[in-house]
């Protein structure tokens, strides 16, 4: 699969779904589904990486999916100790910076520990940032970003009139990061399950019918190639973005 390294989305975000249905389909349980699924995450970092992605963010566990059976939440969190402790050294190596969106405290002590130790010594790295979602939902992020908000006007920190797009994006986890230039699902559900609802406002949506657990860098190159056919009009007519590329995109605010 060719793509045009000169046309990379910046940011991609993945929904990873469909550990259950691949487990079902292999006659084996939730919880092997989801061992498989963690090896896809693997392939796909590394892939990312590969190819010059900079930002790579990835829903790893929902606020919902904690509500899962126990049984199931344990091994979840048991895998993402797992992946943290064998994959440091590799996302050292490969200059990858760890991040979280979510609300971490939610999470096992054992692995809540493992993240900040990851994400501190991964901080200086800059060659590409991972950011797992982990017990993320994006209307919580929203709330608490607007409490902040509200806290700051209170204190007289900013005033009303300030408020506007950038700002209020400074508010989310996600602050900092450029928004994602492609979503991709998997497993043919045609949701956005309450992930980056700000975020997402331009971004192309890509859907595969692949299950995470067969999600391999050749599914990606095609998703990235399906992007890249796309026309990204922002809400502007293709006559508008072709003046603005003339003019090395000057004439036109895009916000
Ligand atoms: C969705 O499949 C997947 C999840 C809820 C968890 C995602 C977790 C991993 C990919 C593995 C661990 C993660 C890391 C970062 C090491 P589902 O169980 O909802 O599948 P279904 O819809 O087919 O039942």
């Amino acid at each position: 699969m060719k793509i045009n390294r000169d046309n990379l989305p910046q940011h991609i975000a993945i929904i990873m779904d469909g550990n259950g249905r691949w487990a079902k389909q292999h006659a084996i349980g939730r919880i092997r589904g989801h061992k498989k699924g963690a090896q896809a995450v693997r392939t796909v970092v590394r892939s990312c990486r590969e190819i010059g992605i900079k930002h790579l963010t990835l829903y790893a566990l929902s606020t919902e999916n904690l509500g899962r059976p126990k049984e199931e939440v344990k091994a979840l969190m048991s895998l993402l100790e797992e992946y943290l402790s064998n994959e440091l050294m590799e996302l050292q190596k490969q200059g990858i910076r760890l991040k979280t969106i979510g609300e971490i405290d939610h999470l096992n002590a054992t692995v809540k520990e493992k993240l900040l130790q990851a994400k501190t010594s991964t901080a200086n790295n800059d060659r590409m940032i991972l950011t797992l979602a982990l017990s993320y939902g994006s209307r919580d992020e929203i709330i608490l970003a607007v409490k902040k908000l509200m806290q700051d006007i209170k204190q007289d920190k900013i005033k009303i009139n300030d408020i506007n797009k950038d700002m209020f994006g400074s508010y989310l986890q996600t602050t900092g990061m450029p928004d994602p230039d492609l979503l991709i699902r998997t497993s043919g559900e045609y949701r956005i399950s309450n992930f980056l609802l700000w975020q997402l406002a331009y971004t192309e949506l890509y859907f595969t019918d692949v299950l995470w657990p067969d999600f391999k860098k050749d599914d990606l190159l095609k998703a990235i190639a399906n992007y890249q056919q796309r026309e990204r009009r922002f809400g502007l007519t293709s006559e508008q973005l072709e003046k603005d590329n003339n003019n090395n995109g000057r004439s036109i605010d895009r916000e």
